[in-house]
């Protein structure tokens, strides 16, 4: 199928925008909690085994659905399945998912922008973790400051997707993520010398095999397509710029181990120091904005690392909430012709009023809440444990099932040009171990 629309300039241009769009809060922010709440050890290891065995394949899965089709994920199904619509449903759910991710990683991002805000000002400096930990409560309890931040991501957001998805996110990647992985080994030096810190390393890395409960799997499942960015189509649209030449399984492993490099080390920075500070690993948002300011009042050069590691991160949530609001732009303009410049508004209004109602629910005695959990952690829970595990466990059964071997075969060996040893396990894989792998971990949730 012709693929004429733009296509990433390079091999490492496409894996730079790809790992730009896994790499981002999910891994610095996200991770650390969930791996704080489930356990520690426990959870990084079923989270290493669910990245090798499942997200890698549907990483692969994504890419084959969106450069065979060359569209968006409602239009790839339609293409490649004209005649059974109920496949479209997938790209549809990942549409609406998109938006529902978008509401509280906006969130999220607001507070990374207010802590560039506090570093500029070297707010940090000398303050004791009380004064931190009641600094970061009352912004989430103030009513403009987190809208004022969220309304400035997603206006960022929005005006490098108007530019196009290639050219900005292809140039930015490149040069920033280098620089993230570089400054968090720093960091990680540093961690793991402040005194206690052999606690932290063992309570992240030490696997206590008892600990793997059907929650744990779940949420390290969640979590892994979560950091990928997989199961609700950002991928697919990805795939759809992906040049005809380009390599998709060194591409989606060179993604998988950057992402996976990157939240390892984020839990080497994060967990000895908490432990070191008195932070406990289920503190759950204080994990990264309390722990990190600390550890870097600590350091020589405390004021630079702080600055600059909350400007990359910003920049690195920004190339991933790039590649959601680009999910539901790419939908409207490709399935409704809807230029792209209105599109973009359209879904970063949308956005940004889900980011509101998702703020604004983590006000004490907020009433926005759903079956008892705040709107902001009720959407985290939805789509990493729910939608995205269904979108995936669907897009690599339509791959496996619906769509013939020989086209899968076809695309992924780029027409037979490349010789790919690991093709029938990948496609044994696909069909049948990932499907029945989800399928259980999400009936084991269900029965409870
Ligand atoms: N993976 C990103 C992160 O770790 C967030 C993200 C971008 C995402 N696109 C996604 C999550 C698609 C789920 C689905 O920060």
């Amino acid at each position: 199928m012709a693929n004429n629309k733009e296509s990433f300039g390079s091999k490492f241009g496409i894996i730079a925008a790809a790992a730009g769009s896994a790499i981002g809060l999910g891994n610095i922010y996200r991770f650390p909690c969930e791996a704080g709440a489930n356990g520690g050890g426990a959870f990084f290891i079923v989270y290493l085994g669910i990245v090798l065995l499942m997200g890698l394949p549907l990483m692969v899965s994504e890419f084959v659905i969106g450069r065979r089709s060359g569209k968006n994920p409602v239009g790839a199904f339609k293409t490649l399945a004209p005649e059974s619509k109920g496949w479209t449903s997938i790209g549809y759910m990942g549409v609406v998912c998109a938006f529902l991710i978008l509401a509280f990683y906006c969130t999220v991002a607001g507070w990374t922008i207010d802590a560039v805000g506090k570093s500029i000002i070297n707010y940090y400096h000398g303050l004791d973790k009380v004064t931190i930990q009641n600094d970061f409560n009352n912004l989430m309890n103030e009513s403009w400051q987190p809208i004022l931040s969220e309304g400035i991501f997603i206006f960022l957001t929005a005006f490098i997707i108007v530019r196009g998805v290639t050219k900005g996110i292809e140039k930015f990647s490149k040069i920033l993520m280098p620089i993230l992985l570089g400054i968090l080994i720093i960091l990680g030096v540093k961690s793991l010398t402040l005194p206690g810190a052999a606690d932290g390393i063992e309570f992240f890395l030490k696997p206590d095999f008892s600990k793997i409960t059907g929650k744990v799997l779940i949420n390290a499942l969640g979590q892994a397509f979560f950091s990928l960015s997989l199961g609700m189509g950002c991928l697919i649209t990805y795939g759809s710029y992906i040049a005809k030449k380009d390599n998709l399984t060194s591409t989606a492993f060179a993604v998988c181990i950057s992402d996976t490099l990157i939240a390892v080390l984020a839990g080497i920075v994060i967990f000895p120091a908490a432990f070191s500070f008195g932070i406990k690993p289920e503190a759950g948002n204080e994990l990264a904005f309390v722990t990190l300011p600390m550890l870097f009042d600590q350091m020589a050069g405390g004021y630079f690392f702080c600055l600059i590691f909350f400007l990359l991160l910003t920049i690195a949530a920004l190339t991933s909430s790039i590649s959601l609001l680009e999910v539901p732009v790419l939908y409207l303009t490709e399935q409704l012709k809807i230029s792209r410049k209105k599109a973009t508004v359209y879904s970063a209004i949308g956005a940004f009023i889900l980011c509101v109602i998702s703020s604004e629910s983590l006000h004490d005695g907020s009433p926005l809440r759903i079956f008892g959990l705040s709107v902001f952690d009720s959407l985290d829970a939805f789509t990493s444990t729910f939608l995205m595990t269904i979108g995936g466990l669907l897009t690599v059964v339509f791959l496996g099932w619906k769509m013939k071997k020989s086209d899968f075969m076809d695309e992924y060996t780029n027409g037979g040009t490349v010789s790919m040893g690991l093709r029938r396990i990948m496609y044994f894989i696909i069909k049948f171990l990932a499907p029945v792998a989800i399928t259980v971990i999400l009936i084991t949730q269900f029965i409870k």
